[in-house]
């Protein structure tokens, strides 16, 4: 595209968003009331996959079980860029009085993946609309099972939706940020998630002959105090990380020392160095704090999702595209987030970058977290996150550089 061209594009596209605004409150609308749980996402992978062949968009259903992939092929040859929503909802049971709240009990888009969804279909529609202007190809990626962690993203490219892609981009509307604004960090930006489960087996007894037995009690209440040391005393205090024992079970009764205690906690750390070294130490003082009370244990650590790491130059074509949607005083580049997403295994295979899209409500002050049962979004988030995935596209076209 000549330089001419582009000069005008920014406040084109953002137009176009805003003039489609009440079709994109449709759809997250539509996706809002019938809400479907991981790897059950059939209305509304059909619902994508209608809307996306209506532009005259290529479309593959059935990917990963329910996902979606549709194929532009713009005007020119060029290189393969992929805008990714993911598509499912919550076991939560919806508390808020709109009229489009959740019309299967028990489940919620309380996560805003419907405005994922509505953003990307809205991307597609511009960029189908300037096909012709297109110097490559842009994959729409309607990816599943993103709550779940594992399996939605890992699926989706062992099911081959990333090959021939070159940079992939994707973003979370965000209700802790204000609406307008969008965060983009340059490199870590959410955190690897692991979790372990740690079996104590000690020698039951009872309550009164204590010499008697080996409490896997005392044994797990020393354990989980050796662990909170390790973020306090044996991490470099200029990095980060969490270890938190979320699960504590044994026992059955007042008077009887149990044989078994089961801990079960998460780790969180941003980097993959960072992931192995709480990996090892976890391992390290289960053994070391076992040996000690001449208990037994069984471990099992899952490393679950990697940190999610931007590519510093795609998150540099993000934010130029995102600066001209909202302005640059409006952007952010930090903080990263100790939470985690699944979007991390895409950027472990390709140069992409992910953004938080502020959602938070201007008005009425009700900015519930996301996983709330009142959780919701300010819609005109939705306008934002459409402009700044279509502008993406065309501002890497420009400079479709490989990291
Ligand atoms: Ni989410």
């Amino acid at each position: 595209m000549e330089l001419t061209k582009v000069v005008g594009l920014p406040s084109e596209i953002l137009q176009e968003s805003k003039n489609i605004k009440s079709q994109l409150v449709n759809w997250r609308r539509d996706f809002h009331r019938y809400p479907e749980l991981a790897f059950q996402e059939k209305r509304t992978s059909a619902k994508i996959a209608g809307i996306l062949k209506s532009f005259g968009i290529d479309v593959k259903t059935g990917i990963a079980k329910t996902g979606v992939i549709g194929t532009l092929t713009g005007g020119k040859p060029g290189p393969t860029i992929a805008l990714r929503a993911d598509m499912d909802a919550l076991p939560i049971t919806e508390m808020g009085e709109n009229d489009y709240r959740s019309l299967h009990q028990g489940v919620m888009h309380a996560c805003g993946h419907d405005a994922h969804m509505a953003a990307v279909l809205g991307a597609a529609k511009i960029l189908c609309q300037r096909k012709e202007q297109l110097k490559g190809k842009v994959k729409f990626i309607f990816q599943p099972a993103e709550e779940i962690a594992t399996g939605g993203a890992q699926d989706m490219i062992k099911a081959g939706c990333l090959d021939g892609v070159d940079a992939i981009f994707g973003l979370h509307v965000w209700s802790h940020i204000p609406e307008g604004v969008v965060r983009i960090v340059d490199g870590p930006m959410m955190a690897a998630a692991d979790k372990f489960r740690i079996e104590i087996i000690g020698k039951g007894s009872h309550a009164s002959l204590p010499h008697q037995g080996i409490d896997p009690i005392v044994v797990a209440s020393h354990l989980v105090i050796n662990l909170q040391s390790i973020v306090s005393r044996e991490l470099d205090p200029l990095e980060s990380g969490v270890i938190s024992v979320c699960k504590f079970h044994g026992g059955e009764t007042f008077n009887i020392i149990p044989e078994k205690v089961t801990l079960e906690g998460s780790v969180r750390s941003f980097t993959e160095k960072g992931a192995d070294f709480f990996h090892q130490e976890i391992v390290e003082r289960t053994r070391l704090t076992c040996e000690m009370f001449g208990a037994k244990y069984h471990i099992n650590y899952h490393k679950v999702v990697p940190p999610l790491i931007n590519d510093k130059r795609m998150a540099g074509i993000f934010k130029s595209a995102a600066e001209k949607v909202v302005g640059i005083k409006k952007i952010e580049n930090g903080p990263a987030m100790m939470s985690s997403e699944d979007f991390a295994y895409y950027l472990k295979e390709i140069p992409g970058a992910f953004c938080f899209i502020g959602a938070g409500k201007r008005e009425g002050g009700d900015c519930y977290p996301h996983h709330h049962p009142h959780f919701d979004i300010d819609e005109n988030a939705l306008v934002t996150a459409t402009a700044v995935m279509a502008l993406t596209a065309f501002f890497y076209f420009l400079k479709p550089f490989k990291s």
